[in-house]
């Protein structure tokens, strides 16, 4: 029996793979190379899992409904890590029709085919993203938020209650992680840390947008690796929110200032306004987390920001 990994090619998802199989387990992913990044990119995110036996991998779009079923009768699954997704926020305000076509159509998909094959124990990818801007100081599962400001935090928000309802219907266990801005090695080229690290070591200008005083929860990516796996051994309840964070919430001047340091540049600001779709603040209640899951972060940011930076300086050769 496999865990089926959805957006395997991807940067948590390759590294979630990478961890899967060096436990032994046998893992299947699948990934359509979403044009959102370079294909490069994600062969290269992928190269560790080929050398393992028990990877299989399929090349095949969620909403291709056929090669689903194909992939499904094939294979021994027993369960569903579901990270495939187009993940970037401001993209969702330009094309929202594709974030409904890949995460809500493309996701539904997974979520029947896991029903005609009795596969009931799934773990999925939502967002911090998904509490637009709350105004409480820390951000616990138990808010009631109906007020996402983005169609992409619009779309995670869907899947958590059509994923709730499956729950309740058709007796499938569920854990939705809301994902708190994850880094580390692979991070996405489009996110504010790689994009950053690349243009100050350019010695090109980074946009700034705001004042400089929005926080982000940034979490590394092997805690964010760790607390899936944790979800994925979790049964005792039928469905479940939890956050994954990394409790330690950091402006924007200070994310800048933190590259500057490990990477021994200055950075040249270009000051803009903020853009619609971002949110003020994130800041994760980790307490949930930690008692269902025994979940704790390990790496602090600045160890973090050292650990992306060498890995950056690595690879840019490459890329
Ligand atoms: N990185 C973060 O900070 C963060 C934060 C919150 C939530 N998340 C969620 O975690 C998940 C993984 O994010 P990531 O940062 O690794 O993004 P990523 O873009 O690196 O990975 C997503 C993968 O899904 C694949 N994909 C996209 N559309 C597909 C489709 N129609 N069919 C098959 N595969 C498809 C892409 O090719 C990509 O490899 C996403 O669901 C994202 O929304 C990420």
């Amino acid at each position: 029996m496999a865990i089926l990994v959805t957006g395997a090619a991807g940067f948590i998802g390759s590294s979630l793979c990478d961890a899967l199989l060096k436990q032994g387990t046998d893992v299947i992913g699948i990934d359509n190379f979403d044009g959102f990044y370079a294909r490069e990119i994600k062969e290269d995110n992928l190269k560790n899992c080929f050398q393992h036996n028990n990877f299989k991998f399929y090349e095949a779009d969620l909403t291709d409904i056929k090669a689903l079923e194909k992939l499904f009768e094939n294979n021994q699954i027993c369960q569903v890590v579901h990270l495939a997704a187009k993940a970037g926020v401001r993209p969702s305000i330009e094309h929202p029709l594709d974030y409904c076509q890949t995460n809500i159509i493309g996701s539904m998909n997974i979520l029947e085919m896991m029903r005609r094959h009795n596969i009931n124990k799934l773990v999925f990818a939502s967002s911090s993203s998904v509490y637009g801007n709350c105004r409480a100081d820390i951000f616990s599962e138990d808010l009631k938020i109906n007020e996402p400001i983005s169609p992409y935090a619009a779309s995670k928000s869907a899947l958590e209650q059509f994923i709730y309802t499956y729950c309740k219907l058709f007796n499938l266990q569920a854990v939705c992680l809301r994902f708190f801005t994850v880094y580390g090695p692979r991070q996405r080229p489009d996110l504010a840390i790689h994009k950053f690290t690349r243009l100050i070591d350019e010695g090109k200008a980074i946009p700034m947008f705001g004042d400089g005083s929005s926080k982000r929860d940034y979490t590394y990516i092997d805690d964010i690796v760790s607390g899936i796996c944790a979800a994925i051994n979790y049964t005792q309840t039928p469905y479940e929110i939890i956050n994954l964070g990394g409790g330690e919430p950091v402006n924007l001047r200070q994310m800048i200032a933190m590259i500057e340091k490990h990477l021994g540049k200055k950075a040249i600001i270009d000051h803009l306004p903020s853009q619609p779709g971002d949110v003020d603040k994130t800041a994760a209640d980790i307490r949930k987390a930690q008692k269902l899951l025994g979940y704790e972060p390990h790496t602090n940011f600045e160890q973090g920001i050292q650990k992306f930076i060498a890995w950056y300086l690595t690879r840019k050769k490459v890329f």
